[in-house]
């Protein structure tokens, strides 16, 4: 890249202004780049054996499937391989229930008398992964045929960024604001588009959004909002993942009225670890005032995650060790593996579920797709367990 010319710039005010412009505009350059042709994001086909895997049943049994007629054949086929589409797998994914002996079988969505889980990721701490988490594990479950839906609770809107769409300039379409906001609100259905993911809704976010803080604190209305908003469209979603800011403000406080679950992200150091201590002493208190509102809290999951793990580091595995013998099960097994794999997949506002694993140094991609698979299953577990189903 050649270098641009110094910026001048008579006061502050104007040079704050211009790195802003620069950058803007340097950053939807990249980003096309990286979403070309059509600058829209699109999902990589599937090989043959990682379908098996996302389907829950074994390659031979796909292929018999294939041969029985029972799968309508793939749209490509290189060299006698088999590949597919994403929609090709949510759609073999109802064609395969329908005839499976056990109904639910391949296709996870919700039962009669399993409600709506709704996994807030939280913690006041700037950087501990909380969007790069969301993104994944929503990724993972959306991928294994649940009907996900992501809540952006942060004006910045970097999950809306990791969807496809650019927080920073009109996309056409409603906010998750327009849902919550308590003058005028439009209803959910209007706010929520989908994604490159069959299976994954979103409900973006804008700047505009830090307008409900204000909002909420002239009117006191804000424990109910998000939960009424979400309400709205419970019927078409198995599970909800809500984003928030890095600040314990009333938006994260809307969320956590809203939540079934919480997750903690935090990275394993001294730092993260005192800062938890009082974000925790924070969430008490402010639990106390949703309360006090009226609102009724009920958690069926606590946990934290453990995120940019470095299970080869003797200082960092000392904390996870800490936090565990502290917490015991309240710390999730599972870990999310620190990576170059998934810090270049979020240069490019990618998840490593959109990675093809060609494109990447083999060894790097398999063991961050592990720790983050781990995630995803067992939060796909936790679920599954408040629903009360036996293991699979
Ligand atoms: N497992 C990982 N391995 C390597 N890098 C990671 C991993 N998880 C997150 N990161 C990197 O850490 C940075 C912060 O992650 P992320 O934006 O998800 O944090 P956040 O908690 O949402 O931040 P904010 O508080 O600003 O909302 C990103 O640059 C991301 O690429
Ligand atoms: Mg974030």
């Amino acid at each position: 890249m050649e270098l641009m010319t110094p910026i001048e710039a008579d006061v502050p005010a104007d040079l704050a202004l211009q790195v802003s412009q620069r950058l803007k505009s340097a950053v939807k350059g990249h980003l096309l780049q990286a979403f070309a042709p059509d600058h829209t994001k699109s999902m990589r086909l599937i090989s043959a054996p990682e379908a098996a895997e996302l389907l829950n049943a074994s390659p031979p049994f796909i292929r018999k499937c294939h041969n029985d007629g029972t799968l309508p054949e793939p749209s490509i086929n290189r060299n006698g391989r088999r590949y597919y589409s994403v929609s090709e797998l949510w759609e073999y994914r109802q064609l395969l229930d329908k005839q499976a002996r056990v109904p639910g079988k391949y296709l996870p969505w919700r039962r009669d008398g399993e409600s709506l889980q709704v996994w807030q990721l939280m913690n006041f701490k700037g950087g501990c992964s909380k969007t790069t988490a969301t993104a994944h594990i929503a990724h993972y479950l959306a991928l294994h045929g649940f009907r996900v839906l992501l809540i952006d609770l942060d004006p910045q809107g970097s999950l809306t960024g990791m969807c496809g769409l650019d927080p920073q300039t009109e996309f056409g379409s409603k906010t998750i604001y327009d849902a919550i906001t308590v003058n005028d609100p439009c209803p959910m259905e209007k706010v929520i588009r989908p994604t490159f993911l069959p299976g994954l809704f979103l409900a973006p976010a804008q700047l505009i959004l830090s307008e409900f803080k204000m909002e909420a604190r002239a009117t006191g209305n804000f424990h109910t909002r998000l939960r009424d908003a979400i309400a709205q469209v419970q019927g078409q979603f198995d599970v909800v993942l809500i984003d928030s800011p890095p600040e314990l403000d009333i938006l994260t406080l809307t969320g956590m009225a809203a939540a079934t679950s919480l997750l903690v992200p935090l990275t394993p150091s001294m730092m993260d670890l005192s800062s938890t201590a009082l974000f925790m002493e924070l969430v008490s208190s402010y639990m106390k005032v949703i309360t006090e509102h009226g609102a009724e809290l009920h958690y069926d999951h606590f946990r934290f995650l453990v995120t940019r793990d470095e299970p080869t580091d003797g200082p960092s595995q000392q904390l996870v060790g800490f936090l565990r013998t502290l917490f015991t099960d309240m710390v999730m097994s599972a870990t999310s593996f620190k990576s170059t794999a998934v810090s270049d997949a979020t240069m490019l506002k990618q998840s490593i579920y959109e990675l093809d694993r060609a494109d990447v140094t083999r060894s790097t991609y398999d063991r961050a797709r592990v720790s983050m698979d781990a995630v995803g299953a067992e939060i796909r577990e936790m679920i599954e367990s408040t629903w009360r189903r036996e293991k699979a």
